[in-house]
């Protein structure tokens, strides 16, 4: 019965052809789309709009937190208390997301992928409050708490929702669900960067709303979450609740003919059988899950590593060092923003056809390609006048290769190395360890660029060739193969999945050991 999940149609077509000819949303229903919709623009929507709000407006908030220090103080205070204040209210945002993703695996077995998710709204309700009436209080705690908040919130968020959209996602569209997460991180990050100009509400009396508008996702995931089911393999793997999966798959599917899935999913139980609940300890333990956390834990990395939050958080400022005015800087930052809203948009497309580890692959190496020139422009800026417009093409399309694969892949990569056993204890280590090095970029970036200047990019073409290395060579290709193939390959001693990607029985030794030996990494 598991034929019908390996999809290897699409072998023998010219690649092309394959990606362009092929329908994406096979196994797409819109029952799915509504579940889909409910959690990406609810939950993964968060934690890029809270990215990017604090972009724009950054002037106006400092501002008000300069008058109301005054105002307590009784004395004028200096800017670069201001600018303290203002980094920590910045950064603790990923301090939240932190302790949001370690404790995503406890409440998403606690209460359920879709009962976490719509518990966690009362986290961005409460922070969303705090926010608002922050000016009317004159109190900036009330900001750094609010900030906390959010954080927790998408911590939890960028956890449970993959989690959830893995789950419910049939194999053939279980790459284009996982990528709508990451297409919603960015839908977030632009609408924050858009309300946050101060053409729009980015002003000294309107900044508060732009702050709580994070409320508005919360109340339409509240009125329209219910309505879904919760994920099926909770249900059966979690609950033992037989008929409550098959009704959930059934409303999924559009359709009763669900043995296909439920056998696949009682295979699982039966390995689960064989194994207790998996602690994060347990992770590094075993043999078997040693070799997909690294993985997962090295790809996290290589998101974060890749530098792209410091062109998340400085893009402005870094269009400006380009000789940009202010306000055209602005505007570009939003360019930047559409280009990786559209190129998510196609790289969920084709990303069941494609495949995890070729977008990922094909990511890394444009980034890697494009931050050497861009770390070339930058140093030799002041010597040749029109290597700006080279700095600024090379921003671009040093975003356009994120959003191809690195962007998204990561966050949902995770949830397919793993069983239902191991699951949650490996998103919550994973999620905790791209907010520590979210964290991380972001709080020594500013430091790096005033060390060394123009040569800081220079340390991200490093990391990212590190990076596009060990993909090659370590990490396996999950299109198309069920929890059960792909688990199956780790148990084989797997060291190198790499010469037919379609062929979930082809995996090959490691080159450079023995049968007998394992991966060093
Ligand atoms: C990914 C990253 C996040 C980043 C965003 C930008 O979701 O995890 O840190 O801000 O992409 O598109």
């Amino acid at each position: 019965e598991l034929t019908r999940y390996t999809h290897n149609e699409y072998a023998p077509v010219h690649p092309i052809n394959a990606l362009i000819s092929t329908n994406p949303f096979q196994g797409y229903t819109s029952h799915l789309g509504l579940a889909i919709s409910a959690c990406i623009f609810g939950s993964s929507f968060q934690a890029g709009f809270n990215t990017g709000v604090v972009n724009s407006p950054s002037e106006v908030i400092k501002a008000f937190y300069k008058e109301i220090i005054s105002e307590r103080t009784g004395s004028d205070v200096d800017a670069s208390q201001v600018d303290v204040l203002w980094s920590v209210t910045v950064s603790i945002f990923a301090v939240g997301g932190m302790i949001g993703g370690f404790s995503a695996g406890y409440f998403a077995n606690r209460y359920g992928r879709k009962g976490a998710l719509l518990r966690n709204n009362a986290v961005v309700l409460l922070a969303s409050i705090l926010l608002g009436l922050s000016k009317m209080g004159k109190s900036y705690e009330m900001i750094i708490a609010g900030r906390i908040l959010v954080g927790i919130n998408a911590g939890l968020n960028t956890g449970v929702a993959p989690l959830y959209l893995s789950e419910i996602a049939p194999v053939s569209v279980r790459g284009l669900a996982g990528t709508l997460n990451q297409f919603a991180i960015v839908l977030g990050v632009m609408i924050s960067q858009i309300l946050g100009l101060s053409k729009v509400l980015g002003t000294a009396d309107s900044w508060p709303i732009v702050l709580a508008f994070t409320a508005v996702p919360a109340i339409f995931q509240l009125f329209v979450l219910p309505f879904c089911p919760e994920s099926p393999r909770y249900l059966l793997l979690h609950n033992g609740d037989w008929d409550g999966a098959e009704k959930a798959l059934a409303w999924f599917q559009g359709s009763d003919d669900v043995m296909g899935e439920l056998n696949e999913m009682k295979n699982e139980e039966e390995e689960m059988s064989h194994s207790n609940q998996v602690r994060i300890l347990d992770l590094f333990r075993t043999p078997e899950l040693r070799t997909p956390i690294i993985i997962s834990l090295v790809m996290q990395l290589s998101q974060q590593f890749s530098g792209i939050n410091a062109v998340m958080y400085y893009s402005t400022e870094i269009f400006m060092s380009a000789d940009l005015a202010r306000e055209t800087a602005q505007y570009a930052t939003v360019g930047t923003a559409c280009v990786n809203l559209m190129m998510t948009f196609v790289s969920a497309l084709i990303m069941d056809r494609a495949g995890r580890k070729t977008l990922h692959l094909i990511g890394l190496g444009g980034m890697w390609a494009f931050s050497t020139l861009l770390a070339l422009s930058m140093i030799f800026n002041d010597d040749i006048g029109w290597l700006k417009y080279v700095s600024i093409v090379s921003v671009v399309m040093y975003i356009v290769f994120f959003a191809t694969g690195p962007g998204a892949i990561p966050w949902f990569f995770v949830a397919e190395l793993f069983s239902q056993s191991s699951r949650t204890a490996a998103v919550s280590l994973s999620v905790l360890v791209n907010w520590f090095a979210n964290f991380i970029v972001g709080l020594s970036y500013p430091n790096l660029e005033s060390s060394i200047g123009k040569y800081s990019f220079v340390i991200f073409v490093f990391l990212l060739a590190f990076f596009w290395l060990y993909t090659e060579f370590y990490v396996p290709e999950t299109k198309g193969k069920s929890t059960e193939e792909i688990t199956a390959m780790f148990r084989r001693n797997y060291t190198r999945v790499g010469v037919n990607d379609d062929d979930p029985n082809d995996s090959i030794a490691h080159p450079f050991l023995s049968q007998n030996e394992t991966s060093p990494i």
